[in-house]
This record gives C-alpha cells, structure tokens and sequence, in this order.
C-alpha cells in the first residue's frame, strides 16, 4: 500500500464503523498551555470535558457519521513542551517533529472493548500485520500513581492473544504511568493507555523483551487511550462525566512497517519511517540539490546510548533525516499561521528552521535551499492538507528570509565552535565541556538556539555548560530590565481612581464631566468622565491638546494612564484656577499632532516587523 492507501484504508475503516470524518485542526492549539496540537484528541477536548455536546457530524467539513464517533489523520507537531521529540529525530528511524496521526474517537460511545478489539481487525485482517509481532501494553500503576490495573483492557487483550493462538503472559505487557497514563499535558483528559507495539526483528522472536525499551527493533505503532479523567491544576484527578475512547496511530509508522518490509515479507533489514513513499520524494529533492546521496545509516550507539559518529555518510544521513523531517514541521507551522521569532511557539519554529540550516552545511549548501522543500510537500501532500498548496508562496518566502538571516551569521558561528572544539579537545586535561560563554556568544551574536550548540556539542562527544549559560542569560536579561526606563506616575491620592472611558479612536473631540483633580509631575492631572485623549502605551506617546469650560482654556500637555484612568496632564499652576469636580468641559486633542504620533508609531510598528 502507499501511504495514501494506507491513510484513505484507515479512514474507510472506521467509516464503515460509522466514524464522522473530520479534517486535521490547525497546528496552532486552542487549550492555552499548549505550544502546538501534539494530538489528535486536542480538538475533541470540550467534549471530552462536557462542555460541549458530542456533536462531529454537525461540524463544517465533515463526511458525517454518528455524532458520537469521530475519526481523522491530525498533523502533530512534537516539539517542546510535555511531548517533545526534537533531540531523537535524525538519530533514529521513527522519531519526528512534525508527523501525522491516525485517530478514531468514541465520545461516550463505545469503551475499551470495541476499541481494541477494531485496532486488532484492522491491523491483522486489513493488513496483514502478523499477529506474532504484535504486543499489547496494559496500565498498572506503581505505588502512588493514579487508577488501578486495567483489569478490563487486560481481560480483553488476553483473549485476543489466546484466540491467536499466542500466549497472552508473552504478548501483553505491563507499564506503569509513565508507559500507560496518556495525558496531553500536565491538565486536561486523561487516563489509562494500551498501546501496540510490533517486533521488527528479523525473527520476530523478541519475546516482548524490546517493548518500551527504546529499541528501533520493536515500536510502538497505536496508542488506544480510555479518557475518563480529568487532571486538575492542583495534581489531583477528577472523574469526567463520561468515559472516552481516543486513540492515535503514528502514520508514517505503520507506512515503514508495511512498505519497509514490502507487505511484511521481508524483516532482515531495519524498518524506516524515512524510507516510504511519505519522505522518498523530499529525499530525492534533497539529493538533486546537494548532490549527496542517502545511505539509511544510523550512528553508532556508546554505553550509555549516546550516538557516536564515526563515518562523514552517518554525518549525511543525519542531516538528509533532520532536514526532511524538519521541512515538514516548519512548512505547516507556517501555514498554520505560526511564523518564527523569539518567544515561545515562535521561537520553537525559529529552532527547527536554524537547525535544518545548520545541517544543510553537512550535505554541502551554503546558499539558500531549504525553502526549496516547501514544493515537494505541497506536491506530494496538499490534497489532504490543502493549506500547503493555498499556502506555498507564503510559506517559502517567510522561510527564505529567515533562512537568509540565519545564513549570515551561520558560518562565523560554526568557525567560532569549531576553534573552541579543537582547544578543549586539544587541551591534556580534556575536559569535555563547552563553556558557558562560548554558547552564549554563538545565542546572542550568531543567532544559534542554544539546543543547536548542544547538538553540535553532541556530535563531538561534548556537553555544554548549562549553568554558565543560563548565567549569562540571566544577566543579560538584568541588562535589558535595567535599560528599560519606565517612569512611574506618583500620584497624590491613595483612593481609588474613577475610570475613563476612552472614545479617542471614534472622535477627536467631546464635551465631558470632572471627575477628579489630582497631581501627577508636579503638575495639575484632571479626571475625564470620557476622553478622545490616547494615553502613552506600547511606546506611542500620549496626546496634547486643550480643556475648555467657561471661557477658560488649559492646555493639555500629556497624557498618561494608571490603571484605568487617564490623567490630563495640565501646563497650570497647581495654585491657579483650575476645572473644578463636576464642572462640564470640552477636551479637544490636538489633530495634527495625534495624526503625525499615530504615522510614527505606525511606522514603527512596520519597522520591528521588518527587523
Ligand atoms: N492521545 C493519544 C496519543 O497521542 C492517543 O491518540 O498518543
């Protein structure tokens, strides 16, 4: 099967079981503390919680099945936060920043019972996956940790495997929460997994003893989760109102499996997720553009598990892998809506985006190439996700640009750690330990994310020094708080302040009422009961203008906000007659001046999005 084959016979299934089949949701998650959608279950959360009724078949774009039985293929993006897979991709055959997940959703429809039951039909009998391979995880909590044994998972599992003919105490595994607690981040729906995992060793004769033990021989391929908990802010869970079913398989997982080992005819060599028809075609683009070609090694592992790189091809093929998959991530975060910068989500883009850049030197490129990709993904990928193919010329031009920046400082940078390597390196002591300042110097004048140095680090059997760069971060950011110059208004009056109600963007002139008088600089501040005046924030300056009453005018000469009331700043004597409380005055800002601060801060505004 294709990966298309593969996706459409997933969907086809759970159709036939009455499944709604909704579109991927955006890459940019609704729940607040989420960085990115790491799940499919993301969009599903308020049902899951009850705040929404179950109600999929009614959602825009759907191929309607029941209201309670959802099934889609959701882009995920793994990268910081609770999941995050960023340090394994490129080092492993399976591990990845951006990938999509296969899902079937019961909203308090049906449970454990169907759920398992359907994965194994649809892996052994649509498939073909061979029964031996397979293992079935099943939740027991340590000491401490929430729920109980999964008696109910474990009844269902050990009769499928009895049914097959295989011994359930071989094929059904134990995991504590760590391995069979699913939860999307440290709050929300969550509860007791079974995952699948497939034996990919030339025998299949494992024996379940790979399961969970970090092994590219043995993944895991479908995780079926039973919500229904919720987990609170404050570590405790409580019970939801209806009990879930949400389950994920790893798309270009199952692709591997199948296609790796052409219909699983053939386990002698290790299955890939990057040699399937899903990164095929970038590979080759990557080909044509470096001249290097793809070898499929893998580092050499020491003790400790650590890669160790021996070989220039282990070098290449790190970076073919790291750059097809980081292609992908940034790609659709960008069409999602979410561009690289320097905070948070943004900045976790700005991070992939720089070390595929980066990698791009192993296979050769020192000019511009990486947005080049973005044509193979809307090619080979923008009839199930068209936002690629609407989104191309957008995506590729915020690419090449951040790419073109990077590619300024990217060479000094890397010459930079190449000589402190060879100093520590050369050094009788060794010690293996980058210095602090050194990461430093490459985050804050070359522009390198410091996950970057340490990868680098890595690649060269050193480690950073962390403490020493969190250090100078920290003074750095002192630096930046102390250059700050924020005057606080002292006013005279320790009572609250009435608020005002701000009409400047609708007029530029109103007649009003004195609420206060007050002192602000040493100068007279009234309290508007309305205002057309824009108080000073976000670096545009306050407006001037006038206050007219009686026959008398004062002039405006700033205004300024605490809290929610604005003060007008008076040029009057603090002695001399002033608007009185109660007295009716017309405030009138200054046109000519707020038009030209309003250009400015325009400008301004144009100038930071251009920097
Ligand atoms: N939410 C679970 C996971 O992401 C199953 O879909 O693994």
């Amino acid at each position: 099967m294709t990966g298309k084959e593969i996706r459409q016979s997933f969907l086809d299934f759970f159709r036939e079981r009455e499944h709604t089949i909704v579109p991927s949701a955006s890459l940019l998650p609704d729940s607040p503390n989420l960085l990115f959608t790491n799940a499919g279950m993301n969009q599903f959360v308020p049902i899951f919680l009850g705040e929404r009724k179950p109600d999929v078949s009614r959602w825009p774009g759907v191929i309607p099945g029941r209201d309670t039985r959802a099934a889609d293929t959701q882009k995920c993006i793994r990268a910081g936060g609770k999941h995050n897979d960023l340090e394994d991709v490129g080092f492993d055959t399976y591990h990845h920043t951006f990938f999509e997940m296969l899902g079937n959703w019961s909203f308090g429809d049906y449970f454990k019972k169907e759920a398992i039951e359907w994965a194994w039909e649809l892996l052994t009998e649509r498939w073909g996956f061979p029964k031996h391979r397979l293992y079935a995880t099943v939740y027991k909590p340590d000491p401490g940790e929430p729920g109980e044994l999964d008696e109910e998972a474990l009844e269902i599992w050990r009769k499928i495997f009895r049914d097959a003919g295989l011994d359930p105490e071989v094929h059904v595994r134990f995991g504590n929460q760590k391995e069979n607690f699913w939860m999307m981040g440290d709050t929300g729906p969550c509860g007791p997994c079974s995952e699948i995992h497939i034996d990919l060793t030339p025998k299949g004769d494992s024996q379940g003893r790979l399961v969970n033990a970090g092994s590219p021989w043995c993944i895991e391929i479908w995780n079926l989760v039973f919500i229904q908990l919720n987990a609170n802010p404050d570590g405790t869970y409580s019970p939801l109102p209806a009990r879930h079913v949400d389950t994920g398989m790893g798309f270009e997982r199952a692709a591997a499996v199948i296609q790796c080992t052409r219909g699983f005819q053939d386990f002698s060599r290790l299955v890939s997720n990057y040699e399937t028809d899903i990164f095929q075609p970038l590979f080759r683009r990557i080909s044509e553009l470096s001249g290097r070609t793809y070898a499929g090694t893998l580092p050499d592992r020491g003790e400790d598990g650590a890669p160790i790189l021996r070989t220039e091809q282990q070098r290449i093929d790190i970076a073919f892998r790291v750059i097809a998959d980081h292609i992908r991530a940034v790609a659709f975060a960008i069409a999602d809506g979410i561009l690289p910068g320097n905070t948070d989500r943004h900045y976790v883009i700005r991070r992939i985006l720089r070390r595929a850049v980066r990698y791009g030197r192993t296979l050769g490129f020192h000019d511009l190439f990486f947005y080049k990709l973005v044509a193979v993904l809307a090619e080979t990928m923008g009839d199930v996700f068209p936002e690629i193919r609407e989104k191309q010329r957008h995506v590729e031009e915020v690419i090449q640009s951040e790419e073109a920046a990077f590619n300024r400082t990217l060479d000094r940078g890397i010459e930079i750690f190449n000589e402190e390597v060879q100093r520590i390196l050369s050094q009788s002591t060794a010690s293996k330990v980058l210095p602090g300042e050194v990461a430093f110097r490459l985050y804050d004048t070359y522009g390198f994310p410091l996950d970057l140095t340490q990868l680098m680090a890595r690649e060269r059997g050193l480690t950073v020094d962390l403490e020493g760069f969190q250090k100078l971060m920290e003074e750095q950011r002192e630096r930046a708080r102390r250059a700050q110059k924020k005057e606080t208004i002292e006013i005279q009056r320790a009572d609250t302040l009435p608020p005002t109600r701000f009409v400047g963007y609708d007029t530029l002139s109103v007649q009003t009422r004195v609420l206060a008088v007050l002192q602000a600089r040493g100068k007279p501040a009234i309290v508007l009961e309305q205002t057309p005046f824009y108080a000073e924030a976000g670096g545009q300056i306050g407006d001037r203008g006038t206050l007219q009453a009686e026959g008398q005018t004062w002039q405006v000469i700033d205004t300024q906000k605490v809290g929610e009331t604005w003060l007008h700043i008076l040029d009057a004597d603090p002695n001399g007659p002033l608007p009185e409380v109660g007295m009716e005055v017309t405030a009138t800002v200054d046109r000519d001046r707020r038009l030209a601060t309003q250009r400015h801060h325009t400008a301004t505004h144009l100038l930071h999005w251009a920097l």
